[in-house]
Formats: C-alpha cells, sequence, structure tokens
C-alpha cells in the first residue's frame, strides 16, 4: 500500500474552509490534521503530483517536522539542531538529495520572539548544511526550497513542492485588480459548480475568474467588463469555451430574465473606483440587473469590502444577501458574500 504524508497547503487568510471542503471533495480519503490561519496540513497517500487538482491553494508542500521553538534568539540553536538531527519523510525528493544538493530555506514569524524571521531561517539552514551537510544555494539556483513557520512556540518545518507557476497559472495577464487565480478559485467552489450551469462574471477584468471556472463542465460561461482594454486581456487569457463580451453590468440587456444560474465576480472596491456615490449607484443598478437575470434558485457570489453598500444595493432588489467569509488580500479585508432571491 501506498505511504502516507503529511502536506501543508497554503491559501489566503480566509480560505482555509473552503480549502478544506475542496480537499475532502476532492481526496476523500485525506485525513485534516490541522487548519491554521493561511494553512492546512492533510494526510493522504496519494501521490503529491493528484494533490495539484487542488486550485484554491497557493502552494503545497511536504510536511516535514512540527516543531517547538522557545521566544527567544538564544533558543535558536536548539532550531538548528533539531534540524539537523530529525528523520526526514522518505519522500523521493529527498530520498534522492545528496551533499551536493543546493537548498535555501525562507520563513515566516507571528508572535512574540526576540528573533527575526531572517534569524530563525538562517538557523535553519544551518542544520540542513553544518547538521546535514547539504550545501546552500541561492534563490535562484536551488535544488530543495525548505520553509519555516513559526506560530508563537510551534515550528512548522516544510519542503516547497510547487513554484509560482502554479498559483499564476503559467501564462496569465493580469490587469491591476486581478485577483490570484487561486482565490478566484475559490470564489468559483463556494458557487458549487454545476454542469447545467449558465455562468456570468459581469465584472470580469482580465477574465481570472471565468477562467477558474471553465476547470469544471458548465452549460455556457460568459465573462464581461465595460473596459475594451480588460476584455482584450480576457479574450487573450481565456480558454474557447469562455465567451468574453463588451458590456454594462448595470444593463444587462442582451441577457434573458431568470437565466443565469449563477453569477461570479469581484465587484469593484477598495480605490478601484473614485468616488463613493459612483459605487452606491453602480451596485444599486447592478443588484436591480442581478435580481431579474439571476433564475429563481440561482446564485451569486460576490468579493467586496464595500458593505454598507452592498447591503443596500441588495434590500432595495429585494435580494438576500448572506456574509460568507472574510479574507486577508494584500492588506485589505474583502467580504465574500452569497446573494439570492431568498425564500
Ligand atoms: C475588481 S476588477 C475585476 C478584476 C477581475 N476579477 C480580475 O481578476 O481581473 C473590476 C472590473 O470591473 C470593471 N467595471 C467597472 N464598472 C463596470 C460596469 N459598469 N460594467 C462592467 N464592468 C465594469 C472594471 O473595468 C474592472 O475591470
Amino acid at each position: 500500500m501506498a505511504k502516507d504524508f503529511t502536506y501543508m497547503v497554503t491559501a489566503a487568510p480566509g480560505l482555509e474552509d473552503i480549502v478544506v471542503s475542496e480537499i475532502l471533495s476532492k481526496f476523500p480519503q485525506a485525513w485534516i490534521q490541522a487548519q491554521m490561519r493561511g494553512r492546512v496540513l492533510l494526510v493522504t497517500n496519494r501521490p503529491w503530483e493528484e494533490l495539484l487538482k487542488l486550485r484554491c491553494i497557493d502552494n503545497l508542500y511536504l510536511h516535514i517536522a512540527w516543531l517547538k521553538i522557545g521566544r527567544h534568539k538564544a533558543d535558536l540553536p536548539e532550531l538548528t539542531s533539531s534540524i539537523a538531527t530529525l528523520t526526514f519523510p522518505e519522500f523521493p525528493w529527498i530520498t534522492r538529495a545528496h551533499s551536493k544538493s543546493k537548498v535555501i530555506v525562507n520563513a515566516s514569524r507571528s508572535g512574540q520572539h526576540t528573533f527575526s524571521r531572517f534569524d530563525a531561517a538562517a538557523a535553519a539552514l544551518e542544520g540542513l548544511t553544518d547538521g546535514r551537510g547539504y550545501t546552500p544555494g541561492t534563490k535562484d539556483a536551488h535544488d530543495l526550497h525548505f520553509r519555516l513557520d513559526i506560530i508563537g512556540q510551534d515550528a512548522l518545518f516544510s519542503l516547497k513542492l510547487t513554484s509560482a507557476d502554479f498559483r499564476f497559472r503559467g501564462h496569465r495577464h493580469f490587469s491591476r485588480a486581478a485577483l490570484r487565480p487561486p482565490v478566484a478559485h475559490a470564489l468559483v467552489w463556494l458557487s458549487e459548480p454545476k454542469d447545467e450551469d449558465i455562468f456570468l462574471d459581469p465584472f470580469c477584468g482580465s477574465g481570472t475568474i471565468p477562467i477558474e471556472r471553465a476547470a469544471y463542465p458548465a452549460a455556457s460561461i460568459t465573462g464581461g467588463d465595460i473596459s475594451p482594454t480588460a476584455v482584450e486581456a480576457a479574450r487573450q487569457n481565456a480558454p474557447e469555451k469562455v465567451e468574453i463580451r463588451l458590456l454594462d453590468a448595470c444593463n444587462l440587456q442582451d441577457i434573458p430574465s431568470g437565466s443565469v444560474t449563477s453569477i461570479v465576480t469581484n465587484l469593484p472596491w477598495g480605490k478601484q473606483i473614485a468616488k463613493d456615490e459612483d459605487i452606491e449607484a453602480l451596485y444599486r443598478k447592478f443588484l436591480a440587473e442581478t435580481s431579474r437575470v439571476l433564475a429563481p434558485s440561482g446564485q451569486a457570489i460576490l468579493l467586496t469590502d464595500r458593505h454598507t453598500e452592498l447591503a443596500k444595493a441588495c434590500r432595495m432588489a429585494q435580494m438576500q444577501c448572506r456574509a460568507l467569509y472574510t479574507i486577508s488580500l494584500h492588506g485589505m479585508l474583502p467580504t465574500v458574500y452569497s446573494v439570492s432571491h431568498g425564500s
């Protein structure tokens, strides 16, 4: 029987429940060992490459050890010696490695400590080089990329398995306000994709959300934007099964009433629109159109930090609005809402 390994996956803080739902749906035999801010630990015997089917995650790591760490700089030599002596899992990347293998360590740190994350990374690297005989590498030249997450008195030590190409999907042109593809995917996942969906993202920008929706079957997938530049970028990015249109989300006259089963969109918010009254009017008109085009049992998943304007627009459109998750994105805290006709 294939061996169990423990993996750590990372995601935008706030998306952990969605990540767990995606893991358990795509890998029903997996065991969730821990869930913490921006990270989930899971145990599975599936080959690690299969875990790349997880699209709500930013990165995949092999979890190596869960260590304890003191608060002070004087405690770091203990970390060095733990890393030098701990038993590494018999994972192919590790069993293949030898003394010429170049290694690097990145660290994150939260909590009260008298050392920095760079001190911690240096202590871990010393354990790998002086202790285990690996060669120090550089950001651009390394064979193994380790990660140390220090959270209070816990230190999670892991090996990175994915590159930036994984979360940026390799090939995309992003607009200024573009979501990271895994965040877009999490919104799509929350919409519970169905084969018969008539799907619409009416503020699609460079197309991240409809492109992520294309990972699952649908009757139709449409993205639209009022900006010809955004539409051009989205058309270049999107696969053939995604239709990209120039449209005004406040006037969806070409879309028949009650015809859309699923709307997922990243509304304009934050600093994307200059005047507050513009947002209020935009949301009011868009919600009126949502109420018209959305099928009776349809659902809209909306991302914004403009809570008051959204709540007001939903009341005026007589739509039910439920806050689902608040996520941390580039220092801002937008919320994911589910909007429906209600019962
Ligand atoms: C937050 S961005 C969407 C980013 C997109 N999710 C992405 O990943 O690229 C908002 C988009 O709404 C568009 N927009 C603003 N007002 C609009 C309107 N009335 N109708 C359609 N699109 C509009 C802007 O051009 C912008 O591309």
